[in-house]
């Protein structure tokens, strides 16, 4: 009992190396030195210094954004200030520029024609078909208010009248290219719990009044004009103010903390988001609407009703802050180290399968050991340099014949 646990014992403290066959031929060498190359040279240059993998990363940005619109536009032969056409109002970071406006004055509750010709009717019948469509300005009664009696009707609702009539041409509000939006926003990673702004402190009051945002010539500054967000996103004031649409202002925030604090800061993009519906026939740009309402001096209530096409600004805050640390840079040296032994899978399929004398190599690489060998071995007087006992051993933990230190002759 007590020789087993001690055979356990020292087979189990024992050390395998790997036997290694050394090929001294120069074009699996040069391939091995190649191979090996370009794996220090991928994780040096691509891995260490490009992705910077031995840096810790903080993503989950915290941040912040208020904006504020300003600029006059006529619209309506009046002049509209930041009041008319942005909402919301409490200047957040998604906000519309409302660029066309169709307003439909005094609809008080009652009944009226319908005016989309699509409810045009001759009879009742035609009407009642509608029933219970939600296309319509309101709820269809069923009845075709047949004015002229020649024919030619309009189905009626009941709801808020006069109806509206979307079809009107009004021009839009082109001045929204001289319009300028302006943007603070303050961020914080808060696994390094460092905060930054989106312009520097040392920026004057007088700066900030007169500048432009433009990405060569004044990349910091906060203030962007409405004409050249559209214009970075390849649209045009004319093409957008019509129907709509909506605009991603993205800053995007890349910080290397191993560097100076004033080298963190924001990178400005700007993309149409509704771009994958630019050329669809339905649902184009972007509207929606609101209403105004009020009372007349005897209680009945009243309201104005606003079909605003509007530019939509979204302002996204993206980024990751990285910082030296000491966990993945050993984690990727590890990585490194074990990945150059790569090469080794490459040139031993090279050398042993497409190389002249591979029948050789293989010869050498791999030695075949037979049953009959072995009782050859046995048989033989035990005075050679090798000899296998009567108790060889097979290996546990990798197959391979283990050599015990008695097994030597002294
Ligand atoms: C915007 O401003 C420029 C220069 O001040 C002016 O020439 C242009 O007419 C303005 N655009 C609109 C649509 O008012």
């Amino acid at each position: 009992m007590g020789s087993v646990m001690y055979s356990c014992v020292t087979d189990f403290f024992t050390y395998e190396t790997t036997k290694s066959v050394v090929v001294k031929s120069w074009s699996v060498g040069i391939i091995n030195r190649i191979v090996q190359l370009l794996i220090i040279t991928y994780f040096v240059g691509w891995v260490f210094i490009h992705e910077k993998a031995y840096q810790i990363v903080d993503t989950g940005i915290e941040s912040s954004v208020i904006t504020k619109v300003k600029g006059f536009g006529h619209h309506h032969n009046r002049v509209m200030d930041v009041a008319d056409y942005v909402i919301p109002s409490q200047g957040v970071g998604v906000f519309c520029i409302l660029t066309r406006v169709i307003i439909t004055e005094n609809q008080f509750q009652g009944k009226c024609p319908e005016v989309a010709s699509k409810f045009n009717c001759e009879t009742d019948e035609q009407c009642q078909q509608y029933l219970n469509t939600v296309l319509s300005n309101g709820v269809i009664t069923g009845t075709c208010l047949n004015s002229s009696g020649q024919g030619k009707g309009q189905c009626e609702i009941e709801g808020w009248c006069p109806s509206e009539n979307d079809t009107v041409e009004i021009e839009p509000m082109l001045d929204v290219e001289n319009f300028t939006i302006f943007i603070k926003n303050s961020i914080r990673f808060p696994l390094f719990n460092v905060t930054r702004g989106n312009f520097p402190s040392s920026m004057t009051a007088e700066e900030i009044k007169t500048c432009i945002y433009h990405p060569e010539r004044n990349p910091f500054c906060p203030i962007f004009r409405v004409g050249d967000v559209l214009s970075f996103t390849g649209q045009s004031v004319e093409n957008l103010a019509q129907m709509g649409a909506e605009i991603g202002i993205n800053i995007q925030w890349r910080c290397n903390l191993d560097l100076d604090i004033q080298h963190c800061v924001p990178k400005y993009s700007f993309t149409r988001l509704d771009a994958p519906f630019a050329t669809n026939a339905v649902s184009k740009g972007y509207n929606f609407r609101f209403a105004k309402y009020y009372k007349t001096e005897n209680g009945t209530e009243f309201r104005t009703l606003h079909k605003a096409f509007a530019i939509r600004f979204d302002v996204m805050v993206t980024g990751h802050a990285g910082k030296f640390n000491t966990i993945p840079t050993l984690i990727n040296i590890v990585a490194a180290f074990t990945s150059v032994g790569l090469g080794t899978v490459l040139c031993d399929i090279i050398l042993l399968n497409f190389l002249k004398g591979a029948k050789q190599y293989k010869a050498k690489k791999f030695e075949e050991v037979s049953d009959a060998q072995i009782e050859a071995c046995l048989t033989q007087s035990p005075g050679s340099e090798l000899s296998f006992r009567a108790g060889i051993k097979r290996s546990y933990d990798s197959g391979a014949v283990s050599l015990a230190a008695s097994d030597q002759r002294i």
